[in-house]
Formats: structure tokens, sequence, C-alpha cells
């Protein structure tokens, strides 16, 4: 009871939150983007709540931030259609545009998402309850995205579209689009994580419908009207609602491409519904379980705060995040102690705090599922090593760390995306190998150790499972120049500045018998206005 009166102490009351998260709210965005319009929507809408509550006269209740349109199956198809068209088959003015012409659209609208920076962030801080510093990382993160993809682009062209000449055979090689693309944001990473795929589709010359995250939506209402006035008609249709909206759009087999950043079941699910599933090309980003394996010889200096912070960053609510800790029983003692302080250390409170850490979890239902996994891991030998771990009030999370969980216990396979830390005792390098062997999933492991014999093993064991190993390291997607991908139900395909202009483009060759002819052929269309594709304009 103590601890819960302490929980319901730390939300604020509506006079505590500082005014400039308030001002302007409840907000109704009311729109949506269809065919360069915002089209006010008429039908149902939806209160959007913050999983953070607010007390007035004593009474907690979710702090309320506004609405969003609930919009139909008919509003659905007219984005798809409006993408349709302003794609043409590749005719369309935005494929056959220019590149230089189409980055100085993505130029226009940087420039505008930039100018409402401070808006989105507090939107963010309240609607998904990340913490303000976080969000405002993720924020400057997007905009170094864009400009990052942009600077990519130029430079791949000299690698990409090179001019052929063999003995036979004369060639152009160049990226061309894909198609209508359908883009779906996490709530975790809603702002970055759509724009991760849809600026590199925009760039390529393909059009796109977002479907916006259910929770971490309202959030984008400051930058429709620049994503409606910096790119033509079109090109960029933006809907909100239920995931049920996308059934149409992907069952009509109307878009190319599928880019989806989310649970794997969803997106297998929704992946399904395409008519035409071989030409639907996936890029999704999904579940995953890394682990950090703390081998006899860590440095603990390094390896507890990196697996602190790596697990409890935006309270465990990262696919990067750790997610499994297995240690070497002879160091369990000294990690679990250092954990313990660790974790005591940690500021539990609301996201406009400059210095917290743990922060309400915006999903419905997961305080209670993690409750379920401590509960389950408790009843089956393990303990919560420290002070109120795993305590809940709505939907604040006290950070548990549990141990020694094994292979009966639920959190030992389940990705809990919480701040829960389940850590496993083993006394034999292969366990954790084995682990990572038959997990379904395979992002990422850090490793923790010095002896480069025994790494230089693990590196290869694991490897051959997952797509990034960190050494000394937690896990993390960064910096946006690293691929980012995963094995088995993590990932489809792979993310990076340079990756995501490859996801989202194809490389296409003209070619001839290599004859005088044909030479002067290629040179002509090259030199000329008659091709857009071949003309060498179209780079600049
Ligand atoms: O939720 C998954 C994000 O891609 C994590 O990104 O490692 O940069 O925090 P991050």
């Amino acid at each position: 009871m103590r601890i819960e009166q302490n929980l319901h102490s730390t939300y604020p009351s509506l006079g505590e939150i500082p005014a400039e998260y308030l001002s302007g709210l409840p907000k109704d965005c009311p729109f949506y983007l269809v065919d360069g319009e915002l089209l006010r929507w008429q039908g149902e809408t939806e209160p959007v709540h913050s999983a953070m509550m607010a007390s007035e006269n004593g009474l907690l209740a979710p702090l309320h931030l506004g609405s969003c349109p609930v919009l139909d199956e008919n509003a659905a198809m007219r984005a798809a259609k409006a993408a349709v068209d302003a794609y043409g088959r590749g005719l369309g003015e935005w494929p056959a545009m220019t590149q230089g012409e189409r980055i100085r659209h993505l130029e226009c609208f940087l420039e505008r998402m930039a100018a409402v920076g401070d808006e989105v962030v507090r939107l963010m801080t309240l609607e998904i309850c990340k913490p303000v510093r976080q969000a405002r990382g993720e924020f400057d993160r997007t905009v170094q995205y864009v400009r990052d993809t942009i600077d990519a682009l130029r430079e791949m062209d000299g690698e990409d579209s090179r001019r052929f000449e063999g003995d036979d055979i004369l060639a152009r090689v160049r990226r061309a689009p894909l198609g209508p693309v359908l883009c779906m944001g996490p709530y975790n990473f809603p702002f970055n994580e759509t724009f991760a795929t849809l600026i590199p589709a925009l760039l390529m010359g393909n059009t796109a419908v977002v479907k916006l995250p259910k929770i971490g939506r309202l959030l984008f209402s400051p930058i429709l009207e620049a994503l409606r006035d910096c790119f033509p008609r079109g090109v960029v249709n933006v809907i909100t609602g239920n995931t049920e909206l996308v059934h149409p759009i992907l069952k009509s087999g109307c878009v190319d491409v599928f880019a989806f950043i989310g649970s794997s079941g969803a997106a297998n699910a929704l992946r399904e519904l395409h008519p035409r599933l071989g030409r639907l090309r996936c890029v999704f980003g999904l579940d995953a379980k890394n682990q950090a394996v703390v081998l006899q010889d860590a440095d603990m200096d390094v390896a507890a705060p990196e697996i602190l912070s790596g697990s409890l960053s935006f309270s465990g609510q990262r696919c990067t995040a750790i997610k499994t800790v297995f240690v070497h029983q002879s160091r369990a003692d000294e990690l679990l102690e250092r954990l313990k302080a660790g974790v005591g250390k940690l500021k539990v409170g609301m996201p406009f705090d400059p210095d917290v850490d743990i922060t309400p979890m915006p999903e419905p239902g997961r305080a209670e599922y993690l409750r379920d996994l401590v509960d389950d891991a408790v009843s089956k030998g393990a303990r919560v090593i420290n002070a109120d771990g795993g305590s809940v009030l709505g939907s604040l999370v006290h950070p548990a760390i549990l141990y020694p969980v094994d292979s009966s216990m639920r959190v030992y396979h389940e990705e809990q995306f919480g701040p829960v830390v389940p850590v496993v005792p083993f006394d034999d390098d292969r366990t954790p190998v084995e682990y990572q062997a038959q997990s379904d999933f395979g992002q990422q492991v850090s490793l923790f150790g010095q002896n480069p014999d025994r790494l230089g093993r693990l590196v290869d064991a694991m490897s051959a499972q997952v797509c990034r190993v960190n050494l000394n390291s937690q896990c993390q997607r960064g910096p946006d120049t690293l691929p980012f991908g995963g094995r088995k139900d993590s990932a489809v395909g792979t993310l990076s500045v340079k990756d995501g202009i490859r996801a989202f483009s194809m490389r296409t060759v003209v070619a001839s018998k290599n004859t005088d002819n044909n030479r002067a052929l290629l040179s002509a269309l090259q030199e000329g206005q008659t091709s857009s594709f071949l003309n060498a304009e179209h780079l600049k």
C-alpha cells in the first residue's frame, strides 16, 4: 500500500503540469490528407488521452489531449487511389521528376517540419509519455535522418548510375521507384520510424499512403499542412483510424510496397491480405528479444550501466532494448548488486520532467501484462531483487529485476517491451548461444567480456544468428548510417540511410547490343529530353 501511495503521489495535479504543455489542449484534429487536400472528417472521431494521469480535486484521470478521426474504408480507399493516380504507373509527375527537384521538395518539407519541432515534441511527450529529452532526441534524429538520406542519395548516384560498356552490351543502370507504398510506424518511435520509411520512399519517386500509429497520432497534426504544401497532390496521403483501415488497401492489391514497423504477428496478418504476395515488397522492422551476455571477465563498470540503460531507457519500450541478461554464475552477485543500485537511482515520474527515466506506459494492458510476467516468474522461483520492483499504479510500472530466471518462465521467452529485466545465470558459453539459436528473433546481442579468444568464438556464433553484435555496449539502432536489420521474426529487409534508398527502389537497366548505331541512340536518349529515365539531368 505504501508503494501505491508513493506512486499515486508521482502523478501531477493539472496545476503541476508546465503551462506550455497544456496550452492549445485539447487539440482536436479532424483532418486527414488525401490528394493534396486536408479534408475535414465528418464521421466518427475518437478522444486521444495521455497514458499520464493528472489529478483534479484528488481524483486521477488520464489527461485528455484532443481527438482524431476514425476514418472508414471509403476514406482509406480514396487515399490509396490518390497515391495510385499520382504514381501514374511510373509516369506521374513525382516519379518522372528529376532527382534534384524531388530533393528540393524534401528540403522544403524539412524546413517546415523543423519549424514545428517544439510542438511535435510536446505532443509526443504527453501522447506516448516519452521522456521529454528522448522525445526531443527522436525529433532531432529524424531531421538529421532526412538530411543524411538526401546526402546519401547524391553520393549513391555515382555508384549506382553507371554507364556500362561491355564487348557485346551497352547499358545504363538507374534506380527506379517501385510504386505506391503503404507506410505504418509504431507507437514507441511514432515520428522517427514513420519518416524512416516515408522519406526514402518519397525521395526515390514512390507515392505513399501513411497510416498513423493508433497511439502517437495527434503529434503528427502540426505537420499535416507541410505535407500538403510541399509535395504535388496525391504524393503523400495521411489517414488515421483503426488498423482495419488498411485492410481494403492491402486487399485491393494497389500498393506495391508495405513498410511496417511493429509486431511480426500484425505484419504477417496484414501482408497476407495482399492478393499478389510475390509482387509486394515488404520492409519490416519487427519483434526482438535481444540478450546481453556477461562473461566471466566482463568489466562490470561498463557492463552494469550499459545493461541498465539498454534495458530500461524509455521504460524498455524499444525494439532494440536488452530483454534478457545472461550472466556467468561467478559474476551474478556482483552484477545484481550493481543493477539493484542503479535501478534505485532511476527517477520514476512524469515525461515532462527533464530528469525522469521511467514513465507511464501508453499501450493499454501493458502494465497488467508486465505484472503477470513478474508474478509468473516469482511463482516459479525468481525473486524481484530491487525494492518496489514490478509495482503498478495505472500505467506506471516500477522497474523489476528478476533473478534467477530460467526457461520455465514466460519472461525467458516473451518480449516484455517494458521495464522488466530478467537475469539468467549460466556457466557454459553454449547456453546463450543455444538460447539465441532457439529464439524466434534475431536482431542484436550485447557481449560483455575481455578475452579475444572467447569473444571471437561468441562473435562468430552470434553473427550467424543476429544482425548486430555489440561489444561491451548496449544494443541500439544508431547511428542511422549503419545497417539496421534482423533475422527470423525480427525484420524483413534492412534500413539505414543508404539501405532505405535501396529498399524503396530497384536497379533497372536499359541495354542494347554494342553497335555504333545503338551507342549513338543511347547517347541521344541520355542527352535529350525524350526519356526522363535516361536523361542525365534526371539525376541532378
Ligand atoms: O524500437 C526500436 C527502435 O528502432 C530503437 O531505436 O536503438 O535508436 O533506440 P534505438
